[in-house]
This record gives structure tokens, sequence and C-alpha cells, in this order.
């Protein structure tokens, strides 16, 4: 099932991280979205060549994409686009970063690919059929307590004016985990958490597109996926915290706490 959906996809994505890899280190327009939050030329061509592929094979389809927004309402089926997540990292030649491509099918996600273009990695995960890593199955780790665990977050664009929540459970966490990292990509956070090389994510105030491909990508490599409250994951509900099933509960006591 979704055999073209996936291939599409994948096209869209490859596509998008040569235009990426080809703009690493010379992004010349950078532009404010916020106080921190930026858009450059890349965000912008990756995006393009993706809605161009996603169109030309299902142009009744509707799209999320993160700079140009949604497109044709009607359809119960919707793609959900991040063409470069990462643009701070991007901006600094800081080499992670990523492209990532959701559908989401009667509000149900159904797949997902995510291109990583500097480290040549491309994750996917089809509903139902496991998650892969450049072809081969991947899964989430097997690390029992949080002592033993290496988390992984990420902090809102808000940040500036609202910093108290994010130090709140920065600092649960980190006297309960044996080590935190902010890559700066929580696409490729995800992702990680689904290869096993992190045992949990947590962030707050993401959007869809930050967070559609990579959950179902760690729920197909057999971890869980919830809000920061506990509650069953939708890209819409903009916290998450995805784990282990191992350490999952423990993550959110202590988020919690
Ligand atoms: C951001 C990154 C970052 C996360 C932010 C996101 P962007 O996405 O995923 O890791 O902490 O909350 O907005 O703006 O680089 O696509
Ligand atoms: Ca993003
Ligand atoms: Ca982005």
């Amino acid at each position: 099932m979704w055999e073209k959906e996936i291939e599409v996809a994948r096209q869209a994505a490859r596509e998008a991280a040569i235009i990426l890899n080809g703009l690493f280190g010379q992004v010349s327009q950078i532009e404010k979205k916020g106080e921190i939050d930026l858009v450059t030329e890349a965000d912008l061509q990756s995006e393009k060549i993706i809605l161009d592929i996603i169109t030309r094979h299902f142009p009744q389809d509707s799209i999320l994409t993160e700079e140009a927004g949604e497109f044709n309402h009607l359809s119960d089926r919707m793609w959900i686009v991040d063409p470069l997540d990462g643009t701070t990292n991007f901006t600094h030649r800081f080499p992670v970063f990523a492209i990532s491509i959701a559908l989401e099918v009667e509000r149900e996600l159904v797949l997902g690919v995510v291109n990583s273009p500097c480290s040549h990695e491309q994750f996917e995960a089809v509903k139902g059929m496991g998650a892969f890593l450049d072809g081969k199955p991947i899964s989430v780790s097997r690390t029992k307590t949080l002592k033993d665990s290496l988390l992984v977050t990420g902090f809102p664009y808000d940040v500036h004016e609202n910093p108290q929540r994010v130090m709140e459970l920065f600092q649960k966490m980190i006297v309960r985990a044996q080590g935190i990292r902010r890559p700066g990509s929580a696409v490729i956070d995800l992702c990680y958490v689904a290869a096993g090389i992190f045992d949990g994510f947590w962030e707050e105030r993401l959007k869809p597109w930050d967070t559609a491909a990579g959950a179902i990508i760690v729920s197909e490599a057999g971890g869980k996926v919830t809000t920061c409250e506990g509650d069953p994951f939708t890209p819409y509900l903009k916290s998450i915290v995805a784990a282990n099933p191992h350490i999952h509960e423990a993550m959110l006591e202590a988020l919690n706490s």
C-alpha cells in the first residue's frame, strides 16, 4: 500500500536534498520571520521542488507546508512538508538539518520520509510496514532507565519571551538523564530516536511539519509517541514525547512532576 506515494515522497526528498547540499555554505538571502526565526532561499527552493513533484503526481491532494501555507483544503489526503528543518543550523553551516515529508489520510499518518542531506541518510516509514534507514530496518533503543538514557530536545522560537517553561522542563530532565543534546532539528531528533541513537525526545510548541514524518518513523520503529501530557499524538497538538517504550512513561512522569 502507498507504493506510488512513498516513491513520490522519496523522489521529492532526494531532489530537495540536492538543492540544499548545493546551497549549503552559500546562503545569501536570510530573512527573519520572527526575532530568531529565519527563512532563506534554501527553504524556498527546497519547498518549490517538493511542491512541484507532489502536485504533478497528486494534483487533488492537500498540502500543508511551512513557508507557503496550505493548499487545496478539500481533500482528505494531506501532505505535511518541512522543506528545511534546522534553518538556523543551515545558515551557520552546522551540518544538521533535514527535509521532512509526511502523508496523512483521513487525519491518520500513513507515511513519512526524512532526508538528511549532509549525512546522506534517508529515513522512511509506511504505516504497518516498519521503519527504515537507507533501506535497512531500524528500531528504537532498549535502554530501560532515564539515568542510562541519552535524551534530546529543542527550544521554540518564542524562547526569548518565555524561557521559564523551557528551562523548567530542561532542569527536570537533566537531573534524571545520562545526557541531553539539542542538535537543532526536531525531524533529525525524531529519526535518531527511531534509530536507537537517542532514547527519547521531548519538545513543546512545535508545528505539524516539525513532527509529522518523524512521529510515524518513531512509531514504526517500535517507539511510543504522545503529547507531553500523555495524550495520543497528532501533529496538530504542538507538544511531543517520543521514546522507546521502556522510558516513555518515566519521561512523562518527569516532565509533569
Ligand atoms: C525548528 C527545528 C528546531 C526546533 C524548533 C523548530 P525549523 O524548525 O526543528 O530543532 O527546536 O522548534 O521550529 O524552523 O528549523 O524548520
Ligand atoms: Ca521545522
Ligand atoms: Ca523549516
